[in-house]
């Protein structure tokens, strides 16, 4: 996709950290926003500062993992701005540092909701508005590094567990998509600064309600005190739908192990062409 300005474009969980960056990127590029997240107040917030970058906006509170409230969220949508060329499936939340042995199945329902079936309820929503109009677009979804390999001493299975899921999703998308002109990009970033750590705060009451996870604290200074600029990664996803790139990695320093992963699978297939077993 090369011409953005006067387009529309939908990002979900834009009321902070990199789906605002991704707003704001698109924004800048001339494109109309309608922005998604759970929380209002913040949401209004990331509205007025998309308006002040001179292009129109519309927030929608939204609950990425309730398929009803997306549906909802891609009328508004369409009844807004009718044609949709660019769609972020992006709100996401933590589940870092309890061993999947811990993790409730309440964690798993939230986790998996809100990070999986985020996605695919996007998908499910989103894409048939890109299709109709036939001129094409493109899609994002917002994996992670974690999507490629389980972090050691994170305990960060379940999380890991859905961006594996969302990289698988992404694949497939591009293979049924491609004939209608759709590009598909997969943001898999490594640690940026954002408030991913302050998820379980608003959980929904269908999942739990809001708790604490003592076990982020110490994360969100180590891990993400040295973190990328989100208005970086905005920039980066412009620049990838542009060039049409599939993958999206902002960061380079987990190369070695996502290579060692990768060779590790190959040395296993090797195994399987060697074995006399069939
Ligand atoms: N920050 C990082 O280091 C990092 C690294 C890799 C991937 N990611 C991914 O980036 C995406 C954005 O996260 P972030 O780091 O900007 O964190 P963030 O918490 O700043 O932003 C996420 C937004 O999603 C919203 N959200 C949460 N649950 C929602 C729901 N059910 N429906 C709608 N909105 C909801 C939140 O209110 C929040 O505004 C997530 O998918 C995350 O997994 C983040």
């Amino acid at each position: 996709m090369q011409d953005f300005a006067g387009k529309t474009a939908l990002v979900t969980g834009a009321g902070s950290g990199i789906g605002l960056g991704i707003a704001k990127a698109l924004a800048g590029a001339g494109m109309n926003l309608v922005l998604a997240d759970l929380r209002p107040a913040p949401l209004a917030e990331a509205r007025r500062q998309i308006e002040a970058l001179g292009v129109r906006a519309l927030d929608v509170p939204t609950d990425v993992s309730d398929p009803t409230s997306v549906a909802a969220l891609a009328e508004a949508a369409e009844q807004a701005f009718g044609k949709l060329h660019v769609a972020v499936n992006n709100a996401g939340v933590a589940m870092h540092g309890t061993p999947i042995e811990q993790v409730t199945p309440e964690e798993w329902a939230w986790v998996l909701g809100v990070n999986v079936m985020g996605v695919v309820n996007g998908i499910r929503s989103f894409v048939p508005l890109i299709r109709k109009h036939g001129e094409g677009g493109h899609v994002v979804n917002t994996a992670s590094i974690s999507g490629f390999f389980v972090r050691e001493g994170r305990n960060q299975g379940a999380y890991a567990a859905t961006k594996y899921a969302v990289v698988a999703l992404s694949e497939a998308l591009e293979q049924e998509a491609r004939e209608a002109g759709i590009g598909v990009t997969v943001l898999c970033p490594g640690a940026v600064r954002t408030s991913i750590f302050d998820s379980a705060a608003t959980r929904p009451d269908r999942f739990g309600g809001a708790y604490a996870r003592p076990a982020q604290e110490a994360m969100k200074t180590g891990m993400l005190g040295a973190g990328l600029d989100p208005d970086a990664v905005g920039r980066r996803v412009v620049q990838a739908i542009r060039n049409g790139e599939f993958y999206l990695f902002t960061h380079t320093g987990e190369r070695d192990v996502v290579e060692a992963r990768h060779a590790r699978i190959s040395a296993a297939l090797d195994a399987a062409e060697r074995s006399t077993i069939r």
